[in-house]
Order: structure tokens, then sequence, then C-alpha cells
């Protein structure tokens, strides 16, 4: 009887010791310099998180702390190297005055060489009062901003003065716009978005346009509110995605989608999706999902970013809950171009989704217990490799919306989700080295037994001896 270790998986996997270093780290073997995979969450307790990937390679997080008292800046070389980036402090509010209390929703943009970082801010006389909001910017005196001085630049002057909050900046067809959160007098909401080009960091070349006032069942749970402006171009369009409803499970993303070719500056050429496009999920625990933005991971691939709690009930007023987590996860499109968020993935490693190189349209999804091949929705799509106590570098693969769930191969070569067991056959027989052909395609080989590996037949998965020769195509599976 072997016992399940390093030993029994060398002998029966030495040709996947790469690939089982390289996955256990969350790296594939082509790409053992790779990036590892980010894990969620990626950020504890950085709400609102700005995260993009400059020209100099390097990634910026920055966001609200839970004491909302102070601006942060981190980078890393990779996104998940975000989770342990060193964090610098970069400004404090200050002592008195309109920007001695809360500091919300910073984001870091470069204006003309300059890097200037824009927030929402109050006073601290307590009551009502601090509820004064207004949008400031601080600029840093060099260009690098984690350490250069930042002092303040001044304050955003808005068309109404009144409560406004969550501004982006976006460039578009060579103009450079301003959106943001504000309460306009006499529409009786908490914000409503804007937008307008902008002539100087904190002023604006023309008269704003109102894009979207909160008014749908979603949008007014609790608050009514439209906030959080982000800005996605893609396929010929505009993808705006904003936050809605009150901070907490009820928070959710809203979209309006733009042709890339319209008056943006129109409000009519601005089409609101109906239904939310990202919402709290009960299966993978993740609530209030919102305030995102967007970037992309090292291999190009388009990234949501977002906080979430994975908790639902929450005590006392939401905005002082500090544990909305930064979160991270990949986008996917559909045929007509437009994006599918699909569901909150979780906590763990982002999960990737599987095509047969044969049906390179398809993707590896569940239904129930059965394990298919075919089109779908993106949650039953999402497997997430967890380490295996088959040794190291196997892995199991977990369905994002069936966690209790893993991949086995059963004897008889058939494939399905089933409980996961410790029993000694059960571990081996559901447990998997992700060989990496090249950069997006693995080979799934089952744990002790490298002549064994998965393949797509009949519309579904199974078991088969590892091709002697050739490609064998319906054994290799990409990676997105
Ligand atoms: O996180 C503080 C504020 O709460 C953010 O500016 C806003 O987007 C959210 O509602």
């Amino acid at each position: 009887m072997l016992p399940l270790d390093r030993r029994f998986f060398l002998a029966g996997a030495a040709g996947s010791l790469v690939a089982a270093k390289a996955s256990a780290a969350g790296l594939r073997a082509t790409d053992a310099a790779a990036a590892p995979v980010p894990v969620n969450p990626l950020v504890k307790q950085r709400a609102d998180a700005q995260v993009f990937r400059h020209a100099d390679g390097y990634y910026y997080l920055t966001g609200s702390v839970p004491e909302y008292d102070r601006l942060v800046l981190r980078r890393s070389r990779t996104l998940a190297g975000l989770a342990t980036a060193e964090e610098r402090v970069l400004w404090r509010h200050q002592a008195s005055g309109p920007m001695s209390g809360f500091l919300w929703a910073p984001e870091l943009h470069l204006f003309d060489d300059k890097w200037v970082m824009y927030f929402a801010a109050g006073p601290s006389g307590g009551g009502e009062d601090v509820f004064r909001i207004r949008t400031y910017a601080v600029v840093c005196d060099g260009p690098d901003p984690m350490t250069g001085s930042w002092s303040v630049l001044g304050k955003f002057e808005s068309p109404f003065d009144g409560f406004n909050l969550d501004s982006t900046i976006f460039m578009h067809r060579g103009v450079r716009y301003f959106c943001w959160a504000e309460r306009e007098p006499g529409i009786e909401t908490n914000s409503n978005l804007y937008l307008a080009p902008m002539k100087t960091p904190l002023t604006l070349a023309a008269k704003a346009a109102r894009l979207t006032v909160p008014t749908l069942d979603w949008e007014v749970r609790g608050f009514k509110v439209a906030e959080a402006p982000a800005v996605l171009a893609r396929n010929g369009r505009l993808f705006l995605t904003y936050s809605a409803s009150a901070t907490d499970d009820r928070y959710c993303l809203g979209m309006l989608t733009a042709r890339d070719d319209a008056d943006i500056m129109d409000a009519k050429s601005w089409t609101k999706s109906p239904q939310p496009v990202f919402v709290s999920s009960d299966v993978t625990k993740v609530y209030g999902p919102g305030h995102n933005s967007f970037t992309v991971d090292e291999q190009g691939r388009d990234v949501l970013v977002y906080h979430g709690r994975d908790y639902k009930a929450i005590e006392g007023d939401p905005l002082f809950d500090p544990n909305r987590h930064t979160r991270v996860q990949r986008i996917y499109y559909r045929e007509d171009g437009t994006p599918d968020f699909g569901i909150p993935v979780g906590n763990g490693l982002v999960p990737d989704r599987f095509s047969p190189a044969d049906a390179p349209k398809q993707f590896v999804r569940h239904d129930g217990d059965r394990v298919l091949v075919g089109a779908g929705d993106i949650p039953s799509s999402q497997f997430r490799g967890v380490a295996s106590m088959a040794g190291s570098g196997a892995v199991t693969l977990v369905p994002i919306d069936a966690p209790e769930r893993v991949l086995f191969a059963a004897p008889d070569g058939s494939v399905r989700l089933a409980q996961p067991q410790r029993d000694r056959q059960f571990v081996l027989r559901s447990s998997f080295v992700r060989e990496a052909v090249d950069r997006d395609t693995v080979r799934f080989v089952l744990a002790g037994r490298p002549g064994m590996v998965l393949s797509h037949a009949d519309g579904g998965l199974r078991l088969v001896a590892r091709p002697k020769r050739g490609a064998a195509p319906n054994t290799l599976f990409r990676v997105s």
C-alpha cells in the first residue's frame, strides 16, 4: 500500500515534477516565471479599490481604509503581489477644516505627467456635517508616486457644489473625461452620475451631462444611489459600470453602454442594463460586490476589480463595517461583445475556464454532478484548482458554484462531480496535475498515473490513456 506522499507521487508522475511544483505554486510549468495566480480576497479591508497596470509595468492599488483617515498606495510587479506589497501612506486627513473627516475612494491618475490622487472628503465636525462630502485632489512632487511628497492641489469645482464623490477619469477619442457621482438639487436621490470633458485637473471644459438617476428597484434599495463609475472600452463600445443601492448585501453593479462613436455627452447615447450586472452570491458567499475598477492580468486578460464581504449580516451602519475586501476575477465576453461578469467567484485562487482544443468555443462545465462540454453560463464553467492531498503539485478541480464537489474520474473512465472523500483511491482519482503544454494550454494528468489523462469525449470528459503520439487535441485544454 503506497502512502499518499511525495515518494509515491514522484514514482508515478516523475514527468510532471516541474508541472507539479509550478502547479502547486499556482504557476504553469512553461510559465514558471509567470505571475502567480491571485487569491481572493486579494487585499483585506481595502474597499473601493482602484487597480491599474501602469506603463512602468507595475500594478498600483489604492482604496478606502476602514478608518477613512488616510490615502494609501501600494504597487507590485504582479497582480497577486498586491496582496503582500508594501503600502505607503501618501497623505492623512487634516486636523480641522473641510478635509479633516472621512477620506473616501481615492483614485490615482497621471495628469499631464503629474501624479494626481482624487478622493472625496468631508469635515470632522460631527453630526450630519461629516457628510458634507466634496471631491479634492492631492498632487505628487515627483515622478514616483510611492516616494514623492504629496500636497493638496485643490477642490473639484462641481456643478452643484453638493454631495459629490467617486470620481474617475478616462480618455476617449483624445479627450479626457471626468465622471463622478453627485446629488443634484431637485432630484430626490443620494447621487446620480455626471460626465464632462476636463479643462484642468479640477475644472471642467463643458457643462456636465447627467447620465443616470437611480430609479430601478435594484438601484434604490436602502438608498437611491448611482456612484463609483468605472469605464471599460472594448468591442466598439464604452461599458460604464456603477454601483447602486445601500452598501450592504444589496449593493450591486449596474451598467450603461454607449457606442464608441456616439456623442457620449448626450445621455441618450447611453443604454442602461435593465438588470444589475453583478450581485451578491449566497453560493460563493460574497456580498455587496461593487465599487469596481478594471485592469488586465499579466497575460493581458481583462480583470474586474471590486470589493465584497464574505458575510451577509452586518451589525450597525455598513459604512463602518471594515470588511469590504478587494477582489479580482477575469472578465468574459458574450458573442455580441458585451461583458458577462458572472457571479463573484468567492474566496480562494482565481478560477479558470477550460476549452477543449477540439472544441475551442465550448467549455468544460457542470450540470449538477454531470460534467459536460458545451456552452452555458459562466459560473458553471469556472473551476478552482485546490492543492490535493495526493502530493505536491496535484490539484482537485472545484466548481466555484458547487464548492462542496470535486471533479472525479471513476474506474470505468467516466468523469463527474462527486462529494470529496478521504479514501485514498478517491483522492487519487480526483487529483490532477496541470501539465503545461504552452502558456494557455494544459493537459490534465491523473495524479500518480502519468499515462492517464482527461479527454473531451461524447459531450463530456473521460479518463483515457495518454496518446502515444501526436497532439490529440481532445486531450488539450485551453485556459481562459
Ligand atoms: O467607501 C466609502 C464610500 O462608500 C465610497 O465613496 C462609496 O462608493 C461607497 O458608497
